[in-house]
């Protein structure tokens, strides 16, 4: 991989590309969930981080209304649009993230100008880790700032919903921009997704003698496509069969009358989401007092619940999950929407080595594309660079 552009870089090829300096740059990053997952659109509780894989872009306003987009990587060229005339459906590629927080802005009232944006990004794209949100953390805050719009950290947190869900097309909640947005260095964030609230929970896997890895599955996912929606569904039916306002109100104790009252799917759906708010809760409890070397029991259990219940794995996450568990990881679970993407596997630093190589072993022997394995640690969350 080419070595992320720094904001003196990024700046220096805007002004080669646009013919002028950039107003300012501002970066946002990737995620990773530690756990509480499909829990966030339930209303519940998640826990995710910022990663040390961020979203670069160097912005300036135009006088006139035209948006002009590039990025470093792939071979999309120069994309133009007009601010006045943005349509759902419309934008291609990377460029619906920013052209839909465009969008999104002036649906809340927001006037955008036109705009020249270069994006450089190392957040690996399709695997699991929001590399869309990390663009749109970057550019709703870049244009917070250059609007003067005034918003907060939860407006910000809204807006880039609604440009997911209604620009984009995918009808995702609010955990991955809440991380990139409110993520800081060693930490993990601990939202509370019906109101908001949050706090930040030590997350030190180093001074545990742990690294936290990510296994890319390289198998590529999209939240636009059927399977995200329809367990989203199957929540929403069964918190109205239940008769409450969301999965979220559905405690441990209601299990056993709720299996009664749904159909087989809908309950095992249910049951993931009642079980996963409830790990969350432990691994936070686990945090504060044991560390993170006691978590690897829940991790497992999560990613047991997203294969059996929610049905969301797939097999290379299950390999990837019981190879790293074979060679030595204390936990390990797939992170994010699922159908692809990546799996973490928090792994005693001694046994790192014996991880990744059974872990490429496996994939290598079930003649699936090979895996690429790397380590995270909490980073801060979005800031302005230049
Ligand atoms: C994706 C979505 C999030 C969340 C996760 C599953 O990352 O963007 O809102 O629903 O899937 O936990």
């Amino acid at each position: 991989m080419t070595l992320p552009l720094d904001a003196r870089q990024l700046a220096d090829r805007f002004a080669s590309v646009f013919g002028t300096a950039p107003d300012g740059v501002w970066q946002a990053p990737g995620r990773v969930n530690l756990i509480g997952e499909h829990t966030d659109y339930n209303e519940g509780f998640v826990l995710p981080f910022a990663i040390d894989r961020t979203a670069r872009v160097a912005v300036r306003r135009r006088p006139d209304s035209e948006i002009r987009l590039l990025s470093t990587f792939g071979n999309q060229g120069l994309t133009t649009a007009d601010a006045g005339s943005l349509e759902r459906g419309t934008a291609k590629g990377w460029t619906k993230y920013p052209l839909g927080v465009v969008w999104a802005l002036q649906q809340h009232g927001h006037p955008v100008p036109g705009l020249d944006l270069l994006l450089d990004s190392d957040v690996p794209r399709g695997a699991g880790l929001s590399s869309s949100h990390a663009i749109e953390c970057a550019v709703i805050s870049a244009l917070n700032e250059l609007t003067a719009a005034g918003l907060d950290d939860r407006d910000m947190v809204l807006a880039t919903q609604r440009a997911e869900n209604d620009f984009v097309g995918a009808p995702t909640g609010i955990m991955d921009q809440s991380a990139s947005l409110r993520g800081a260095a060693g930490q993990a964030l601990f939202l509370d997704c019906r109101d908001q609230s949050f706090r930040l929970v030590p997350f030190d896997a180093e001074a545990a003698g742990l690294v936290l890895l990510v296994i890319d599955t390289k198998v590529s996912h999209s939240h636009a496509g059927g399977g995200y929606a329809s367990r989203r569904a199957s929540c929403e039916l069964g918190a109205e069969v239940l008769g409450v306002k969301a999965l979220r109100d559905v405690g441990l104790n209601d299990l056993e009358e709720a299996s009664g009252l749904l159909d087989p799917e809908t309950f095992r759906r249910v049951r993931h989401v009642v079980t996963e708010n409830d790990r969350v809760l432990q691994v936070v409890e686990l945090l504060d007092g044991a560390g993170p070397a006691a978590i690897g029991p829940l991790l497992d259990a999560s990613h047991a619940s997203m294969r059996d219940d929610f049905e969301i794995s797939c097999p290379e996450l299950d390999l990837a999950v019981g190879a790293a568990r074979a060679a030595g990881a204390v936990g390990a679970r797939m992170t994010g929407g699922g159908f692809g993407g990546s799996a973490i596997a928090l792994t005693p630093v001694a046994a790192e080595q014996q991880v990744r190589a059974a872990v490429e072993r496996a994939f290598a022997g079930a003649g699936y594309v090979a895996p690429e394995i790397f380590s995270v640690r909490p980073a801060a969350g979005a800031m302005r660079l230049a």
